[in-house]
């Protein structure tokens, strides 16, 4: 079964298509509308996902040399509602027009599945720790379906706290690329920062933010490349430690990591170096992309699933 996904719920408007074999086609085009406003603005969004879906959806058909797939995928949420709508309804369309079946996937169950796309795949069961700008959270995946939380963020996500520490160093939008280079220049141990655990196995990154800005107001005022490094260690720190109380809580070793900031080099190399069996996408499927959609969709199509073409947006939307 080849599969058509479509992923348009923040600021990248993807199509990808994915088969048997894995992927056949994967086209990203980020929105750069946004930068000078310093975050996404959500009707821009929306606007900018019309006039690109068609030539995005062009693009990885002509790529993969497929005229028509046998179901199409599309993100259904959780994401900007506006931004949601536009390929939740084009895969709609194309759906009703080719007379093939059609799935609405949840964003985060294709972060968290995308892992099974590598030829490296976890097995089931395994950790999935999907963090990105909305979204922390610790997952227990038993199967297909089968998800339980067992942490996530009490305020910020990783992400944000990462967009947010940017925009204080005035370095720009998305932020978390910006810090993670920047961070590669600086000192880990130059700037002390808090490593706040709350209750159980959740985050919690607002204070962690807060410190950030007291250390910047302080005299003399420490480089940025030492608060991005710290800021960077102090994140790190609280995912790796979390990880490791789910694992030895669950006797599960296996993890899997997505999201947009599971293509931090720091991220990347503590939890390489955690003893855990650790499964990381290549930085681009970790951040968002169409093929995690397809891929997602996908395995709920073969085992099944069908959507019918009245199925609405869900703007919130959790897995478990
Ligand atoms: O998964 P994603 O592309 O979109 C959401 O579903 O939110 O994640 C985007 C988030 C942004 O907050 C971005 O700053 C962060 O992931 N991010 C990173 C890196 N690349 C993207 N954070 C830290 N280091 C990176 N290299
Ligand atoms: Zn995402």
């Amino acid at each position: 079964m080849i599969v058509l996904g479509l992923e348009t719920s923040c600021d990248e408007t993807a199509a990808a298509l994915v088969g048997p074999d894995g992927e056949l086609a994967d086209v990203t085009h980020s929105q750069e509308v946004h930068a000078r406003f310093g975050g996404v603005v959500p009707e821009l969004a929306a606007r900018a996902h019309v006039e690109k879906v068609g030539a995005v959806v062009a693009a990885a058909l002509d790529r993969a040399g497929v005229t028509r797939p046998d179901a199409v995928a599309a993100t259904a949420g959780p994401g900007l509602i506006g931004a949601v709508l536009v390929g939740l309804n084009y895969g709609k369309a194309l759906a009703a027009g080719w007379d093939v079946p059609f799935l609405g996937v949840n964003h985060l169950e294709g972060h968290l599945l995308s892992p099974l796309l590598e030829a490296r795949a976890p097995a089931w069961p395994f950790l999935a720790l999907v963090v990105s700008g909305g979204h922390t959270t610790l997952y227990l995946c038993a199967g297909l379906g089968r998800y339980t939380v067992l942490g996530q963020t009490v305020d910020d996500a990783a992400g944000e706290a990462f967009d947010k520490v940017a925009r204080m160093l005035g370095l720009g939008y998305p932020g978390g690329p910006l810090v993670d280079r920047l961070a590669a220049e600086g000192d880990p141990m130059a700037v002390a920062l808090p490593r706040p655990l709350p209750g159980d196995l959740d985050w919690s990154f607002s204070g962690l933010k807060t410190a950030v800005r007291q250390h910047l107001l302080s005299t003399p005022r420490p480089s940025d490349a030492d608060v991005c490094a710290s800021f960077q260690a102090a994140v790190v720190d609280c995912l790796l430690q979390r990880a490791l109380a789910a694992a030895r809580r669950t006797g599960v070793h296996r993890i899997a990591l997505g999201g947009g900031v599971a293509a931090n080099s720091g991220v990347r190399a503590a939890f390489a170096a955690s003893g855990l069996d650790v499964y990381l996408p290549p930085r681009h499927r970790c951040t968002d992309n169409a093929a995690m959609i397809a891929h997602a969709g996908r395995l709920h199509l073969l085992a099944g699933a069908r959507d019918a073409l009245s199925l609405r947006a869900r703007p919130v939307w959790s897995v478990a």
